[in-house]
């Protein structure tokens, strides 16, 4: 739409070089384009779990839904972090860990939320698309860092324990446009899971530790 009329524009510049016309030409161009907003809209169908309500953006999203060097800095940042810093939700009653052996299988497993996946079913972390964890798994990406050895070099300290869940919980509490999904700002896995994925990560007999 867009082309159409900045192509019409230098037509009527080379014909009649008036350019002011030609201004107003692209102007109304632009006015009667569809929105980035509604391309998306109509390109998309509900289907199964996954509907029309994903593509709604929260402050966070449309902040950083820019290039890199226009993202929020400053008191901008500020803000959506300690917005997101009160969103968490600690465990209700104090313990951190659950079983890691679940734990390892959410870190594994990338299904869940898809409108092909069962709603009842649990959904899974899909960890190791971003991070290495266990040092013997050889199929990981890379997006994020390498979480080897997590739990054996951090320590088990409050601070450390209240910094990874929140990191699990929402990760923009940190890091303003991080990459990193918002497990349970998001309702992607239960406080159970989360327990369970914190005990993979710290546990000593936790393969991420050997
Ligand atoms: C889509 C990619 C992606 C997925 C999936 C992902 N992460 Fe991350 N994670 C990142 C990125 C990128 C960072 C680096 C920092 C940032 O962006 O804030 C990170 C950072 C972290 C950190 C902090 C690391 C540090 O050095 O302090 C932890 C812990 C972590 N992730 C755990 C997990 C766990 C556990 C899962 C699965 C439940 C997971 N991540 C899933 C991308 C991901």
């Amino acid at each position: 739409m867009r082309t159409f009329g900045w192509v019409k524009c230098v037509g009527a510049a080379v014909l009649s070089t008036a350019l002011v016309s030609c201004a107003s030409t692209a102007a109304d161009a632009q006015a009667q384009a569809p929105s980035f907003d509604d391309a998306v809209k109509s390109s998309f169908k509900e289907r199964g779990q996954a509907g029309m309500d994903r593509l709604n953006r929260n402050a966070m999203q449309l902040a950083c839904s820019v290039p890199a060097d226009q993202s929020p800095t400053g008191d901008a940042a500020k803000a959506i972090q300690e917005q997101a810093q009160a969103r968490v939700v600690f465990p209700a009653d104090g313990e951190y860990f659950g079983d890691w052996k679940a734990g390892e299988k959410i870190a594994q497993t990338g299904k869940g939320m898809q409108y092909s996946d069962d709603p009842a079913e649990p959904n899974g972390g899909n960890c190791y698309a971003c991070h290495q964890m266990a040092p013997d798994e050889i199929a990981y990406g890379t997006l994020g860092p390498s979480l080897k050895g997590y739990g054996k070099l951090r320590g088990t300290s409050d601070p450390m324990l209240q910094y990874t869940w929140t990191r699990l919980w929402n990760s923009h509490v940190y890091n303003v446009c991080s990459h990193m999904p918002r497990f349970g700002d998001a309702g992607i896995l239960t406080e159970q899971q989360l327990k369970d994925v914190m005990a993979y990560l710290f546990d000593p007999k936790s393969p991420v530790n050997q």
